[in-house]
């Protein structure tokens, strides 16, 4: 399988949405990772439904939606509807019926993902791997973008490869924060299907070709 790039919204230039939401539409992009904080979860606030709607009606790939907010249930719904997601992930930390949550979120007919922040260990998926269609590892502490990879990453993603296997599950491995050009390559090598991107594509002068060198 051909790995997914996703660019994180996060770091686009909000005052120019539209531009940039159409440079991925035309890019060699997989998907939008689009970041919703609620600064109760993580330290930091970033977009709610007015936005993702606008970002719904231009963007042409499927919306990969990482929620970082506690109590996620309240707002599943709109997330499947209004904001049209199309992977809805939630933070195994801010869960306390994470298996009642995510059959919510798949009887909107929306695939499913879970997360875990970097102190949280792999195994605590053991029960709810087979539920799942996407585990993302997160590979900085969820809240900014642009911050450095912690590369205790790399044996995760060999444990969850592991768990996934040894279950017979179909999740895929995205993992998100500090990825580039510089690592991209090792982390498909090690397991990884999804990659997110924020800064290493939106910092370069030239966003569509920074795409698809991490595509290659
Ligand atoms: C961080 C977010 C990431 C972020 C990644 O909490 O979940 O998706 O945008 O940004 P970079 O790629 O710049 O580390
Ligand atoms: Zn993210």
């Amino acid at each position: 399988m051909n790995h997914i790039i996703a660019p994180s919204l996060l770091s686009a230039d909000f005052g120019n949405l539209q531009r940039d939401i159409e440079m991925i539409n035309r890019s060699e992009a997989d998907w939008f990772h689009i970041d919703v904080m609620d600064g109760n979860f993580v330290p930091n606030i970033s977009i709610g439904f007015p936005v993702l709607k606008a970002i719904a009606k231009h963007a042409k790939k499927p919306l990969d939606i990482h929620l970082m907010i506690v109590n996620p249930d309240f707002y599943i719904e709109q997330f499947c509807t209004e904001a049209k997601a199309s992977y809805l992930t939630v933070h195994y930390e801010a869960c306390t019926h994470l298996h009642r949550t995510i059959q919510t979120i798949k009887s909107y007919g929306v695939k499913v993902g879970v997360s875990l922040n970097p102190h949280s260990p792999v195994s605590l998926l053991e029960d709810i791997i087979c539920e799942v269609d996407l585990v993302l590892l997160m590979s900085v502490n969820p809240g900014f973008g642009g911050q450095n990879f912690i590369e205790h990453t790399y044996k995760k993603i060999e444990q969850l490869k592991t768990l996934i296997e040894q279950s017979h599950a179909h999740a895929l491995i995205e993992i998100d924060g500090g990825i580039g050009l510089s690592n991209y390559q090792s982390l498909i090598a090690a397991g990884a299907n999804a990659l997110v991107c924020g800064n290493s594509i939106f910092s370069t002068d030239n966003p569509v070709e920074t795409i698809a060198k991490l595509k290659i």
